[in-house]
């Protein structure tokens, strides 16, 4: 059999693994292409257009890639004597060389701008506007009142939208340049102090999207998350109805302490919870703390041993963030303090 066909030679040997090894990265990835922190994972029209993009430059880097490789393999295989004469290759050379990447790379410019624009926004206006403002190593959330833009229901690390409908995000920074991600809904943008500048997300479907802060800015910018939750658009409604209102009053006695406690330990110093005194601006606010999936902007799970554990041991969570620790206080202080804080839902 071997006689009748030959065996392969060298060359068409190497060109067979090479394909093989290029396919390796594209079949790895098809199976960890889902998740929370992948663009491929689209569930928004955003996100689609990003999928897109990615989609293309994947492709275009195959055949391209492919092309060169099968090129460079041609010329080091092919036997001595079949060597073009001196000046032959010019026309590969201006074709390949100059005419292919001035034309691929301006189509891939044009296409990149005009996908980044439609980021902004598009023609049809946003149903809802929302304030996100990066702080080492959290993010403040403004929902701004429709009829008075002066009024904001503030709130921090969560962000809650409708969903089915476009929502615009107005991002800018308090100290350092973050930058604001949902890979799921869409694309991501700096957040630059000083600086004003505007993403739409959209999410097709309720459900719950992470949120990541995607330019490096110290030492916990990877402990610097949050969660997207999209509602059905009544829903979003009421929560923002019910957002607006004042904190909960604490009803056990053992959170009645706790609010004592919040006032004896300054706390209001840095954190605001409405309907209190406590008017601190440069914590996040707590005012719906309890109701939070995660403590430290994605830290810890969200529960009343753990915001104890946050409030003693933060520095050792979360080494760098702005926060004091309060190791000194005692575990009946600690335990009060954080059943008033899970209460506040
Ligand atoms: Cu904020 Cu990285």
């Amino acid at each position: 059999m071997n006689a009748l066909l030959g065996t392969p030679g060298k060359a068409v040997w190497v060109h067979r693994v090479t394909g093989i090894v290029m396919l390796l990265p594209f079949i790895a990835g098809l199976s960890g292409c889902d998740g929370i922190m992948s663009i491929l994972d689209v569930r928004g029209p955003m996100a689609e257009q990003i999928a897109r993009l990615w989609w293309v430059l994947f492709w275009g880097s195959v055949v391209l890639g492919g092309g060169t490789i099968a090129l460079v393999l041609y010329v080091v295989t092919r036997p001595h004597e079949r060597a073009p004469r001196i000046g032959s290759g010019m026309g590969v050379m201006i074709g390949g060389g100059v005419v292919l990447p001035v034309v691929t790379l301006w189509a891939l410019l044009i296409y990149g701008v005009s996908l980044g624009t439609r980021q902004v926004g598009g023609e049809e206006p946003p149903a809802l506007t929302i304030e996100v403002v990066g702080h080492r190593f959290w993010w403040e959330v403004r929902y701004p009142d429709p009829v008075e833009p002066d009024e904001y229901v503030v709130s921090a690390n969560e962000i809650h939208i409708p969903a089915g409908v476009p929502v615009d995000f107005f991002v800018s920074s308090a100290d350092v340049i973050h930058s604001f991600w949902v890979p799921n809904l869409g694309g991501k943008i700096d957040m630059i102090p000083g600086r004003v500048n505007q993403i739409r997300l959209q999410a097709n479907e309720p459900g719950v999207f992470r949120g990541q802060c995607a330019e490096y800015c110290g030492p916990q910018h990877a402990r610097m998350a949050f969660f997207v939750r999209a509602h059905p658009p009544e829903a979003f409604e009421e929560w923002l109805a019910a957002e607006r209102g004042e904190a909960e009053e604490p009803t056990s006695d053992l959170a009645v302490q706790g609010r004592e406690q919040f006032f004896q330990q300054a706390c209001m110093e840095c954190h605001t919870i409405r309907g209190t005194p406590a008017r601190g601006r440069a914590g996040p606010d707590l005012t719906r703390l309890g109701a939070r999936k995660t403590l430290g902007a994605g830290t810890l799970e969200m529960s009343e041993e753990n915001i104890a554990e946050w409030i003693a041991h933060n520095q050792q969570l979360k080494p760098g963030n702005r926060m004091l620790p309060y190791e000194h206080l005692d575990e009946e202080t600690l335990q009060a303090l954080s059943a008033y804080l899970e209460s506040l839902q």
